[in-house]
């Protein structure tokens, strides 16, 4: 058995281990930093329709335990995602999962319709969860209702795994997840960050030109442990897990919690070899932890679960 291989809905992982949507753009940022072959997968920047130029600087903001982003869900549009980007990934023997926004029904789906014309495209993650832009995102992300009818209008064009991306910015995230699974969701990748503020005491104003931006790494982990410890009691699809994850350590955490694959976002605005360390460091986890593939700790987690009931 291939001690680090998961195996999801149009994914056949050597590790748990991708990029979260965001912190890698649309797969240039970090490759001179190392081979992207060695990464389970890559989730990239979400996709919009046309361009967009994203909110006004600034747009980040670093704080003690995670950073504020407010970027807008800056992007260059579809069209130039398949002609150019995802081409440009064609070396690395890792599978990419693109990750779709917009404001309405309709953009998701053409933008989906678009992304799954790319050979290189082996599933499709639905940003219905974006905190920064006034339509679309949360507006979707938080209504089970929407969430529910979002994928199903997705689902019926997509000819790859469809995961959607869920928000923590709500009071039931287990009915959200469940509203997903319900339009035929393959997958849910969960938590995208929480809506919050912090403001500069000089100038007594928000430190975002968006005044509010979503919060993300290692403050928001017990938060996404905590929820995805939830959703997947409530769900029988995978869940792609993130929020605030750093370490091997993390992962295996996550995995605990229900996670079939783990997903590291903001730790590579640090250390943008992150998730090469902690491919390495996985192993050498396990062996003391005495877990012998991460295929069978999702196993024993998910039997586990049966047992509580
Ligand atoms: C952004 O582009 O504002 C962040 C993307 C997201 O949180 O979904």
């Amino acid at each position: 058995m291939n001690q680090l291989g998961v195996t999801l809905p149009g994914l056949k992982l050597k590790n748990p281990i991708m990029p979260a949507s965001g912190p890698f753009g649309l797969g240039e940022r970090y490759r001179d930093d190392f081979d992207y072959s060695i990464l389970g997968a890559i989730i990239i920047k979400s996709t919009t329709s046309q361009a967009r130029v994203g909110n006004p600087k600034p747009c980040y903001h670093h704080l003690d335990t995670g950073l504020l982003n407010a970027v807008g869900l800056k992007n260059p549009g579809v069209d130039v995602v398949v002609n150019e980007k995802l081409p440009a990934l064609k070396d690395f023997d890792t599978p990419v999962i693109a990750s779709v926004a917009g404001t309405t029904t309709a953009e998701f789906v053409e933008v989906t319709k678009k992304l799954c014309q790319s050979p290189y495209v082996k599933a499709i993650e639905l940003n219905v969860s974006c905190p920064n832009v006034a339509e679309g995102g949360l507006t979707f992300g938080s209504n089970p209702e929407a969430v529910r009818l979002m994928t199903e209008a997705v689902k019926k064009i997509a000819t790859v795994p469809v995961y959607v991306k869920l928000t923590p910015n709500v009071t039931d995230i287990v009915a959200i997840a469940q509203a997903a699974e319900k339009g035929g969701a393959d997958g849910i990748s969960m938590i995208n960050s929480l809506l919050s503020m912090a403001i500069d005491l000089d100038t007594r104003k928000p430190y975002l030109s968006n005044k509010t931006g979503g919060l993300s790494g290692p403050a928001i982990k017990p938060l996404a442990i905590r929820m995805i410890y939830q959703v997947s009691r409530a769900i029988s699809i995978p869940i792609i897990g993130m929020g605030g994850v750093s370490t091997a350590d993390d992962v295996l955490e996550m995995i605990m919690a229900g996670a079939s694959a783990v997903a590291i976002g903001t730790a590579q605005y640090k250390n943008p070899l992150a998730c090469k360390e902690i491919i390495e460091a996985l192993p050498i986890r396990m062996k003391e932890l005495g877990i012998e593939s991460i295929e069978g700790l999702i196993t024993e987690v998910k039997e586990g679960r049966r047992n509580e009931y």
